[in-house]
């Protein structure tokens, strides 16, 4: 028993997360993350912007489908056209919330919505009481709330609760806020609305100044009851609050917050894992709670205080979180039986005997080059199942490099392309640069580089590089992934997977325009 509040997590990695440039994800890696996000007990799983694309569309719908037990939301602007589509896509959930919002700031309403004032309270109580048509679960957002007028919304936060809301949303949309005056934000609504009692109050608290998960327990200090957040941090621009720094910070410092939540922590690790294998976005080391290091200690003095006594350096246990799952290692002689197992414990499922038998395959193949097999390695080596189980018009065959001291490096290469082999070569500053120029030299693709990132997934010299590579074309961009223990081949897989991507209708992000 407590007397606690509770605090609703609302994991928003699949929406919002999803609008980081380059980090689109396809239906089935939107399931794999969700089943993480419901094992993990997030109270509501934001799946998509259900108008924005098709494929947004049917992500929510096949989760609505395969989550059972976290509300499974859609976002939509405060238009029929949007709702209806979002009803639509939530039907197959348990429980469904459908999140509508609109602008309510002076700068957005005039320049972006070109509306007056009364006429987006207007559309705000239209939006809410059409979504009511369909589910008792409506979320209203004041888009720009922290650059919006006191008055204005109060008068919009009473109209669109009457109309049937009972979560409002005051996201810090372009990150502006400030703890002091956002979390105070909210202490001066709920007493100065006469209906406030009937709803909860949510933040959204976007990191441009870093300040997203400082504001978000401001709020919560000061009333809120739902926190808006993603895993990793990822999100637009700078990004979201992250989820795993919000929770742990309540449960740390449950001396000072009056509120609980229900989630089991021990999920946090391989679901950070997940999201930044399928994104490709790479958790920087020193990130608190799920980098590296974050529970790493260097120094000798913190060493030898540990060992005395934990407490001394660690306000939080890595098991707790669920760092534990790393010490169990795999190797060539792990049998089929054990590696599933650990799969599993992953959150990673097979559909099919089939795509176990790949993953198995994959995962033998690796044990011949590599001695010990980590939980990293297994996320990536599904990963890299997963990218190249649809079906590729181009193929990796065969690679030779040449590196000699006082000449430029050169890549030969045999690849499939539409099914037919051609040979490419060229020479670059380096094998990676050599590599790339060969496969244009086939390709021709006119897409640009925007991003190359290596890092190593484990440590040791036989650890396995991930390399993400970020392409751009006519507005779409992708990420690339790929994974091998030589970082050359590495390279080669992740270019030819953000190309694969890029010649299928769908599976590249256009960044959308005015959503
Ligand atoms: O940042 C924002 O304002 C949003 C809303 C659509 C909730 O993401
Ligand atoms: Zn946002």
């Amino acid at each position: 028993m407590t007397d606690k509040d509770k605090l609703y997590i609302f994991d928003t990695t699949l929406r919002d997360g999803e609008q980081s440039p380059g980090a689109s994800m396809t239906r089935d890696e939107k399931i794999r993350i969700a089943k993480m996000l419901e094992k993990m007990r997030v109270d509501i799983i934001e799946a998509g912007f259900a108008i924005a694309s098709k494929g947004d569309f049917e992500s929510i719908q096949a989760i609505a489908k395969a989550v059972k037990d976290s509300t499974i939301c859609s976002l939509a602007r405060a238009v029929p056209g949007d709702i209806e589509r979002a009803a639509e896509a939530i039907k197959p959930a348990n429980r469904g919330r459908i999140h509508t919002f609109i602008a309510t700031s002076p700068i957005h309403m005039q320049y972006k919505l070109k509306m007056e004032p009364p006429r987006v309270l207007e559309q705000a109580v239209a939006a809410v009481k059409l979504a009511r048509n369909y589910t008792d679960d409506v979320e209203f957002s004041l888009e720009d709330a922290s650059r919006s007028e006191f008055d204005f919304m109060c008068k919009i936060i009473e109209a669109v609760i009457e109309a049937g809301a009972g979560t409002i949303n005051l996201p810090d949309t372009v990150g502006y806020g400030e703890p002091g005056e956002y979390g105070a934000l909210f202490g001066r609504l709920i007493n100065a609305i006469p209906n406030a009692d009937r709803a909860i109050f949510s933040t959204h608290c976007h990191n441009d100044l870093g300040l997203a998960v400082a504001n978000s327990l401001s709020a919560v200090m000061h009333g809120a009851r739902q926190v808006e957040c993603t895993i990793n941090g990822l999100g637009e621009r700078a990004g979201n609050a992250a989820l795993e720094e919000i929770v742990m910070a309540v449960s740390t410092r449950q001396d000072v917050f009056p509120v609980q939540t229900g989630i089991d922590a021990s999920h946090i690790v391989p679901t950070s894992r997940l999201v930044s294998s399928i994104t490709g976005f790479p958790v920087q080391p020193n990130k608190a709670i799920v980098g590296a290091n974050a529970f790493a200690h260097e120094s000798g003095i913190h060493q030898d205080g540990v060992l005395k006594h934990r407490e001394t350096y660690e306000i939080m246990r890595a098991e707790d979180v669920g760092w534990h799952t790393n010490k169990l290692v795999l190797g060539k002689h792990s049998g089929r039986a054990a590696v599933k197992a650990r799969f599993e414990a992953l959150g990673i499922t097979f559909d099919s005997p089939e795509s176990l038998n790949a993953a198995f395959e994959r995962f033998k193949d690796l044990a011949d080059k590599k001695h010990e097999i980590f939980d990293e390695d297994l996320q990536a080596l599904v990963s890299d199942v997963v990218a190249h189980e649809a079906p590729e018009v181009y193929e990796l065959g065969t690679m030779e490099i040449l590196c000699r001291t006082g000449q430029a490096p050169s890549a030969t290469l045999e690849l499939g392309i539409d099914g037919r082999r051609h040979t490419c070569s060229a020479t670059g500053s380096g094998p990676v640069d050599a590599t790339y120029k060969a496969i244009e030299s086939a390709v021709n693709s006119g897409a640009t580089l925007k991003l190359y990132s290596v890092n190593a997934i484990t440590q040791g010299t036989d650890s396995q590089g991930d390399v993400t590579v970020r392409l751009e074309k006519d507005g779409h961009i992708v990420n690339g992934v790929g994974a091998d223990t030589d970082i050359v081949v590495a390279s080669a897989k992740a270019y030819l997977h953000a190309l694969n991507l890029l010649s299928a209708p769908g599976r590249s992000h256009p960044q959308r325009e005015g959503i």
